[in-house]
């Protein structure tokens, strides 16, 4: 027998009859744009991100674009971001306008490299947006002293880290905001693109 690479549908058909109960619930309500449901969950995960606000939006690039442009980053900025993420943090760094520093990872990690940030550090540095991969999260303690340290702004890629911790602390808020994603494949998989904004 072959086995899927990917089978999505097997995930979902272990909560079937929830999903189809909240089919439903939708259904019935007539709101089919944001609304209770869309409210109930945004509550909920940030409570379980231990984050006072959870914003949903269409997708992890949409909510990492629109914490840049909330915090004002765009032409003449640089954005520190890992040279090992996947191309959606790059791009919502170059749709604000700000230029892209890439910084290699630790090669035990995969996660950006503490001690390779400050050399990539300039008068014109906004931000840097660590992203948590494979199911770790970087280690937020050293890059949180060098953001203090040069009063730099963090934004927490956790597209790929619903659920992982850090010292006891869930990923989402570790930094001054996060940014998630709920594309079908992630921890928490959407039936269709979705996403969130943590703060
Ligand atoms: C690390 C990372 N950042 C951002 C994104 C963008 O999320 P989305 O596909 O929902 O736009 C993804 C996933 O696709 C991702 O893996």
């Amino acid at each position: 027998m072959a086995i899927k690479f990917l089978n999505l549908k097997k995930i979902h058909l272990e909560i079937s009859s929830d999903l189809h109960k909240a089919f439903e619930r939708v259904l019935e309500s007539g709101q089919y744009i944001l609304g209770q449901e869309v409210e109930n969950f945004e509550y909920e995960f940030a409570r379980f991100c231990e984050v006072k606000y959870c914003i949903g939006v269409g997708n992890g690039l949409e909510a990492l674009a629109l914490l840049l442009r909330a915090y004002g980053i765009g032409p003449g900025d640089e954005v520190i971001v890992p040279s090992n993420t996947f191309v959606a943090t790059w791009l919502a760094v170059s749709h604000s306008g700000a230029q892209v520093v890439p910084v290699e990872p630790c090669q035990d990690t995969y996660n950006l490299n503490p001690d390779a940030i400050e050399a990539s550090i300039t008068t014109k540095t906004a931000a840097i947006i660590p992203v948590h991969l494979y199911g770790q999260t970087a280690d937020m303690n050293a890059i949180n002293k060098i953001a203090q340290r040069h009063h730099l702004l963090i934004i927490e890629d956790a597209a790929q880290a619903q659920g992982s911790k850090y010292h006891g602390r869930q990923a989402g808020s570790l930094g001054d905001a996060a940014a998630t994603s709920f594309y079908p494949g992630k921890n928490i998989g959407a039936l269709g693109d979705a996403g969130a904004v943590l703060f």
